[in-house]
């Protein structure tokens, strides 16, 4: 057996740990929106046509923030179509996802919904197929009390109050040439400053995110972030981050190591963020948003799900509907446990996506809604990691990846709670075969007992779970915990996500 140690020292403090950390993402593609948060017909459906069995899960899961409403959709997205009466909002060619957009959920629906799961909302603006005059009408529209034409339309459509939204992403994935609208990173970075300012000029408290890369694998990466930052910095807020990840050709040993790129990631947009702060000799930090995060099997949409005839426009159709394994909700609470690390710096998150889309959460058409693998990593992790994030002393063996270098077999983050005296440890073993035989020191603690130990695990790596058998996987206590003497013990199983508490 393997062993590992790790040191927890509440002295020894990244950063707190901003609730934003915990935010997710609905975008108008496939079944994310219709039969997904929102199916009139359903017999759980409320009064507006929202599935209460989804809001309970969403609820549940913890989220925080929640992005809006796209994602590639954005970039032809006309925001004025989806508010007013249903009866005329025009139905439109969705060219991201090859779809028939229905309107019938927009901005107003949207905040009723987000008002049900008690998130916050996070507002994308169109810079693909539009610009500054569009960003500031939906900004008056959201944003503004009364007395103006677009603020007086929110009030006839029945919402009396602003809706107050802090966080306005300026675009989304201007750096791919599948995006309406892509460009050079100076000209995105002029258009981004420039929507800005006049955005700024409404309201100078908004946080703003500008577009850095759809992957560390682009190859203007870096180069984009250098140059957006030189035009943007001092009107925003933050650069975004995106990432997904997936096993290629059968190597799970690479893909468990997925966090380790997560972080080389994260390090190099700091170090890039930084480096055009230095350069402007600003006082100003910014930070990451990474604002879409996930296990994607991207290979599949390519192959099976996209939808290229020129005929076919279909409404709501099922697209990305990934169907996540043990191992993959192992890989996935790994790269919260990155982001938590980076507490310093990644002070947003947003979990692409929320329901159907490669999603925590599954529904069925009048039928059930169940939740996959990845759900219990972000439930818990959600509800457990409160405070600050800790340095953390790891000793661990370490393996080489033919994708990522070399990689620790155990990783672990911590957090604590000053307030309730509460430390959260998470754990991965990244070991396809063997157990490995952890001790975390926790004698500066003091006195500490065990307050919960859940883990994700399975002899079959690849068990899911489905709309036939919906809790094939679940969170399993794991009685080899123990508590004694300064030290907690316990077996991590191959290919396993643990988080305890200790108070
Ligand atoms: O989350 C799915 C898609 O991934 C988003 O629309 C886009 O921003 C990204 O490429």
């Amino acid at each position: 057996m393997i062993s590992a140690h790790l040191t927890v020292d509440p002295h020894f403090v990244v950063g707190p740990i901003n609730r934003r950390l915990f935010g997710s993402f609905v975008e108008h593609l496939g079944r994310c929106v219709y039969d997904g948060i929102y199916e009139p017909g359903h017999p759980q459906a409320d009064a507006n046509g929202f599935r209460r069995d989804v809001i309970e899960l969403v609820r549940e899961l913890g989220v925080s923030t929640i992005r809006y409403p796209g994602g590639n959709f954005v970039s032809g997205y006309r925001w004025e179509d989806g508010v007013g009466p249903r009866q005329s909002r025009p139905r439109r060619l969705d060219l991201a996802w090859h779809s028939t957009e229905t309107n019938e959920i927009g901005l107003d629906e949207f905040a009723t919904w987000l008002r049900e799961v008690d998130s916050e909302l996070m507002y994308a603006v169109n810079l693909g197929t539009r610009g500054v005059l569009d960003a500031l009408d939906v900004l008056e529209y959201a944003n503004t009390r009364s007395g103006t034409e677009l603020s007086d339309r929110r009030i006839a459509n029945g919402a009396v109050e602003p809706y107050g939204i802090r966080m306005w992403c300026l675009g989304n994935e201007m750096d791919g040439q599948w995006q309406l609208g892509h460009g050079t990173p100076r000209e995105y970075g002029r258009l981004a400053v420039k929507t800005a300012r006049a955005m700024r000029q409404v309201d100078p408290t908004l946080e703003l995110v500008a577009c850095g890369s759809s992957s560390a694998q682009m190859p203007t990466f870096a180069e984009w972030e250098r140059i957006v930052l030189e035009e943007t910095y001092d009107e925003v807020d933050f650069i975004s981050c995106h990432a997904y990840y997936e096993p290629v050709d059968g190597d799970y040993a690479s893909f468990l190591a997925s966090a380790v790129n997560m972080d080389r990631f994260i390090d190099s947009v700091v170090a890039t963020a930084d480096h055009v702060k230095a350069l402007r000799g600003s006082s100003k930090t910014i930070n990451i948003s990474f604002d879409e995060w996930n296990v994607w099997y991207q290979s599949r949409y390519a192959d099976v799900d996209r939808i290229t005839d020129v005929d076919q426009w279909p409404v709501a159709p099922r697209l990305l509907e990934d169907v996540y394994s043990v191992v993959d909700a192992v890989v996935f609470g790994n790269l919260l446990i990155s982001l938590l690390r980076h507490a310093d710096r990644v002070t947003a998150a947003s979990l692409a996506q929320l329901v159907n889309v490669i999603a925590p959460i599954m529904t069925e058409p009048g039928g059930a809604a169940w939740r996959q693998t990845t759900y219990f990593p972000f439930a818990v992790t959600s509800r457990l990691a409160r405070g600050v994030t800790l340095e953390l002393k790891l000793d661990s063996p370490s393996y080489e990846t033919d994708r990522h270098g070399v990689a620790t077999v155990v990783d672990a983050v911590a957090t604590h709670d000053e307030s309730t005296g509460s430390t959260a440890i998470f754990l991965v073993n990244r070991s396809l075969e063997e157990e490995v035989e952890i001790v975390v020191d926790t004698s500066i603690l003091g006195d500490v007992g065990i307050v919960s130990v859940e883990s994700l695990w399975d002899d079959d790596i690849h068990a899911a779970n489905t709309m036939q058998d919906p809790e094939r996987v679940a969170l399993r206590p794991n009685d080899s915990a123990r508590i004694a003497d300064g030290a907690l013990r316990m077996t991590l199983p191959p290919v396993s996500w643990t988080a305890v508490s200790v108070r």
